[in-house]
């Protein structure tokens, strides 16, 4: 056995590793919020010293102790491994089942440097999207992967393996909670307190869930927004070509955003605070140029739009200085949106405007209140720059990252019926939301990815060849590109435009270059895409055209995996959206209709407390199990959110659950009765 899979099968070692230095190269998470009191700051080193044997005890106390007093976590850098984390081949990691060395690939990937964005507090992407809370858990899940069989399924919660239980082999293998709490504990701050003491994780959506695929994963997604925000605002059926799009963000997600505007072929100018994120994404050929000062980045955008180039910049600097400069200098802007962090506001999420980067890292930690107060005077900064360019044409969208419901928490001119937004010569119309305060802009899920890809069951299906083999991934991208034109030949007009720009976006994976870390593959593709693109891929593997297992999964973001009212449900106006009967019951009926694994989580996207999501992996060898498998969960993970969405009588949702039923005799689903509003008129 090499020295890598010794390191595997040991889990927690025998002896002290030696203490690691802290590398200021690699791009840390913040120090978190001081916020337990000497009580709890002893709890929280007793909690930690749980994984270790008694007779390290006097060394890691006062090691994690200080661990906590630097950076507010305990992460146990000592126990880092020494090996390099990365999506390997399959076949070099150690274990008995070939579901759980596939899981064991996923996780590394989702710790890679190439991919992680803190990979040393085992974070993944958007600031706190935590894979394990720390290293022992890491170091033991992967023991446990490396020993288990395909009748035992591993329990996690919220990082920490509870253990491997007796099970059979339909069940998932993996079973992932992070951060359910009891829904009074869900605040911010709660999240603060109980992730210190080491009992709770934020796992975003798809870090602790072990699916996460770098930005590729979000570049998809994002150029269909970016493109389908392009056909609103066309007059007279033009494309994007001129056209200027203006945001912020270069980090796990944010940083498709340039790509996806050069793919939609717009000139994208995308703001970004912190130097490492920029210098990293520019390396990586994500975004084409650099500007550093404001004069010259309105020089270079005039130019651009005179030559109507397809250009992407990154802004060095913060967002809201570029949408007040581009107000005064008087720069049409086409699009606007913002990716910052905001479901994170108080601890690294959001860089306030006014303070350099340095000095707000320092703020956030020495001083929570003023940098608190200084986050929401520079949320209101941004909205009012955003109102001005508005108000002389921009369409602006909230990008699902709680950016209208920070701005209104901090006070910002946001609301609907407020006189600036009334007294225009064309004021924003009501979406029809009820039981609460209507903005005055649309999120991206209301205008464009609800009514025109959720409610159809189009979703972000991706997946990922463990034998890491670019050959593979080009195979799957060929036969995915042959099914789907298949389809399209047959499909109702209803989908004919999403049929074509899937096809078109497969068609350029490749030459795109999109793979960052795993051998991976994002596709939107409704139940039908998604089924018949899984059953094609598991016939390849049989036939050894393609050489080893596929993982199949999908972001939370989805038709069906997220109950969150500001963003993946927000155009469900019936007052379910403030439920989560949805994301629950899919990850109970994904995880007996055939997942490998299966997780669900408190946060993701727009915060802590603020959705509930859920997801699966579900590993693809060429058997006939597997064909079961993914016919049966596939096709109840697309259509429970369809029969959802079509109880709150969204007309594309009704559409696709009578073509669901068309299709599947044993598929009932109870239809909603549409009332003539007349009726109602006079009852109250
Ligand atoms: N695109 C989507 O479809 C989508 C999907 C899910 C979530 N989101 C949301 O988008 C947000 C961003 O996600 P991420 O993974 O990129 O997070 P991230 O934390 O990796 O990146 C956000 C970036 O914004 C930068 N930033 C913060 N304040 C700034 C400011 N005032 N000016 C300029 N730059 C600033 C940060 O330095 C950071 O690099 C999250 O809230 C996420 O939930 C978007």
């Amino acid at each position: 056995m090499n020295k890598f899979k010794q390191d595997i099968t040991q889990g927690i070692p025998n002896e002290l590793p030696v203490l690691k230095a802290f590398d200021p190269e690699i791009n840390h998470a913040p120090k978190r919020k001081d916020i337990l009191n000497k009580e709890e700051k002893k709890l929280a080193v007793r909690n930690a010293l749980r994984y270790f044997d008694v007779k390290f005890h006097s060394v890691l106390a006062k090691e994690f102790a200080q661990e906590l007093k630097d950076y507010g976590r305990i992460y146990m850098y000592r126990f880092r491994p020494d090996y390099e984390i990365y999506a390997r081949p399959i076949h070099d990691y150690p274990g008995k089942c070939d579901q759980a060395k596939a899981i064991m690939h996923m996780i590394q990937n989702n710790l890679s440097y190439a991919v992680a964005q803190h990979p040393h507090e085992l974070i993944t992407y958007g600031g706190n999207g935590a894979v394990f809370q720390n290293w022992a858990q890491y170091l033991l899940v992967m023991k446990y992967l490396s020993q288990m069989t395909d009748e035992q399924t591993l329990v996690v919660y919220s990082g920490h393996p509870l253990g491997l239980f007796p099970s059979n082999k339909n069940a998932p293998r993996v079973v992932v909670t992070n951060g359910m709490m009891i829904p009074n504990y869900s605040r911010q701050d709660d999240w603060e307190k109980y992730n210190a003491l080491g009992v709770t994780q934020y796992g975003q959506m798809t870090a602790g869930s072990y699916m996460y695929i770098g930005p590729q994963g979000i570049v998809h997604g994002t150029t269909i927004t970016v493109l389908n925000a392009g056909r609103m605002i066309a007059k007279h059926g033009e494309d994007l070509a001129g056209k200027l799009f203006v945001t912020s963000g270069l980090g796990g997600m944010s940083g498709a955003q340039p790509k996806a505007g050069n793919i939609a072929g717009c000139i994208t100018v995308c703001a970004e605070v912190n130097p490492k994120v920029v210098q990293t994404r520019h390396s990586q050929k994500w975004v084409d140029e650099v500007i550093e000062d404001l004069d010259d980045l309105v020089k270079r955008v005039k130019k651009a739009k005179n030559k109507k180039e397809v250009l992407s910049i990154a802004y060095l600097g913060n967002i809201v200085d570029v949408w007040e400069k581009f107000d005064t200098d008087n720069i049409f802007i086409d699009l606007g949106s913002d990716q910052t962090s905001l479901h994170n506001p108080w601890a690294g999420g959001y860089y306030p405007a006014g303070i350099n980067f340095e000095k707000a890292k320092e703020l956030m930690s020495i001083d929570p209140v003023k940098f608190k107060d200084k986050v929401q005077e520079s949320l209101r900064r941004q909205a009012n720059a955003i109102n001005n360019h508005t108000a002389k044409g921009t369409y602006f969208f909230d990008y699902g990252n709680a950016f209208l419901l920070e701005a209104s928490r901090a006070g910002a001119d946001i609301y609907l019926d407020s006189p600036t937004f009334q007294n225009r010569k064309n004021p924003p119309k009501s979406r029809g939301a009820v039981g609460v305060k209507e903005f005055a802009y649309a999120s991206y899920v209301e205008d464009i990815m609800g009514p025109m890809c959720f409610d159809y069951g189009f979703g972000p299906f991706r997946w990922v060849c463990t034998s890491a083999d670019p050959k593979d991934l080009a195979k799957t991208d060929i036969i995915a590109m042959e099914v789907l034109e298949e389809l399209k030949k047959k499909s109702p007009k209803e989908i004919q435009q999403q049929m074509s720009d899937n096809i078109q976006w497969i068609k350029g994976a490749q030459e795109n270059n999109l793979v960052v870390g795993s051998q991976a593959r994002i596709l939107y593709a409704d139940a039908e895409g998604r089924i018949k693109i899984a059953d094609a891929f598991n016939l390849a593997i049989k036939n050894g055209e393609i050489s080893a297992p596929i993982v199949l999964g999908r972001d939370h973001h989805d038709v069906s995996g997220t109950d969150s009212p500001y963003r993946e449900t927000a155009n469900i106006y019936d007052g379910s959206q403030f439920t989560s009967d949805m994301s629950i019951q899919n990850v109970i009926g994904d995880s007996f209709r055939g997942a490998t694994w299966v997780s669900i989580h408190n946060g993701g996207g727009v915060g802590w407390g603020e959705v509930i999501n859920g997801g699966f992996g579900m590993v693809l060898d060429g058997t006939e199990e597997a064909s079961k498998r993914l016919r049966s969960m596939l096709f109840w993970d697309v259509n429970n959110g369809i029969s959802r969405r079509n109880w709150a009588r969204n007309e594309g949702a009704v559409f696709t659950a009578k073509r669901a039923m068309e299709m599947e005799p044993n598929l009932k689903i109870t239809l909603p009765q549409i009332v003539d509003s007349s009726l109602l008129e006079s009852l109250f």
